[in-house]
């Protein structure tokens, strides 16, 4: 069911595939730091022209909790991509090294034209504003192991919803499930894509987009908060209008349900109060947390290491 695949899009898996990956996660938090070496002799392959400080580093460290080994790169400066080299050489190098290649992009549809290419498993890290799938997984994941749930709900995405792929994948992956409610909040500007707002009305999901989060905050359970993706504006001027838009501060969150649990992939930059971290509200480091053991899943699935 797993082995071997490709994992490009949060949409290329079932609600079921989606628990079944969760499952395993639990097993691996249960397994700790101690390492189970279930994917011994495997190589993975970190190719990482963007920058990254999660997603590479707990894809390596679940490789190595894994048994495994990693190999790659942080910054396409020091390969022969700086050289001129097409990125569809380097990934039939890489095919060649590892066993799994784990890519993040600037372009979207990078991490598809990749998989096209090599015959080992490509992992989408990340192509530009389009996806992140184990992102989603371990948002989901987040939410599933501190609520309990995910159906029934009332998730609000805020933030910049035009440019991230992080909350656009999340988007993608609550259409999987059956949340109460999920509150699309943003400026008018950075409202969910055309192709995505398309997805989102031929879907089941409820979903409302406002600009207001007071409106609605009493009765969240899970804030999703967002960075405004500064590089990836055309236009600078347009971000200076909308940077700065929302910040997430404890008067806010002193109106919100004792249970409410605040996310956010990270990296944060103003967008939540810095006296917002040490409350119960916050669970963006054990989220930032929970991607080792996700990613330890997802890992061993694909390359055959549980079943
Ligand atoms: C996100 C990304 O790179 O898309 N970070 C991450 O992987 N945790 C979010 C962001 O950069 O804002």
């Amino acid at each position: 069911m797993f082995k071997g695949r490709d994992v490009i899009s949060i949409l290329d898996f079932t609600r079921g595939e989606l628990e079944k990956i969760f499952r395993v996660a639990l097993k691996m938090e249960r397994i700790g730091k101690r390492e189970k070496p279930l994917l011994k002799d495997r190589v993975l392959a970190a190719a990482f022209f963007e920058p990254s400080t999660r997603t590479r580093l707990s894809f390596e460290a679940a490789m190595h909790r894994l048994g495994g080994s990693v190999i790659g790169f942080s910054d396409a400066e020091g390969t022969s991509l700086a050289k001129g080299e097409n990125l569809a050489d380097t990934v039939k190098m890489l095919d060649s090294y590892a066993d799994v290649i784990v890519m993040r992009h600037r372009v979207e549809g990078a991490a598809k034209l990749a998989a096209e290419i090599a015959e080992v498993p490509v992992i989408n890290a990340g192509d530009g504003s389009k996806h992140h799938p184990t992102q989603a997984m371990i948002d989901l994941y987040t939410i599933w192991r501190e609520l309990g749930r995910i159906d029934g709900l009332h998730i609000a995405l805020t933030g910049d919803l035009r440019y991230g792929r992080a909350a656009a994948s999340i988007l993608y992956a609550l259409t999987k499930f059956k949340p109460k409610r999920v509150s699309l909040i943003s400026p008018a500007s950075l409202k969910p894509r055309k192709e995505m707002g398309d997805f989102l009305r031929g879907s089941k999901l409820k979903f409302f987009e406002g600009e207001n989060l007071e409106e609605i905050i009493q009765d969240l359970d899970v804030l999703y908060v967002t960075r405004i993706q500064k590089e990836r504006f055309p236009d600078p001027a347009e971000y200076e209008k909308v940077k700065g838009s929302y910040r997430i501060a404890p008067e806010l969150l002193s109106r919100a349900k004792k249970t409410t649990i605040v996310l956010h992939p990270l990296p944060k930059i103003d967008e939540i109060d810095l006296q917002v971290d040490g409350t119960k509200f916050a669970k963006y480091f054990q989220q930032a947390a929970y991607g080792v053991p996700v990613r330890m899943a997802l890992l061993a699935l694909l390359l055959g290491g549980v079943r």
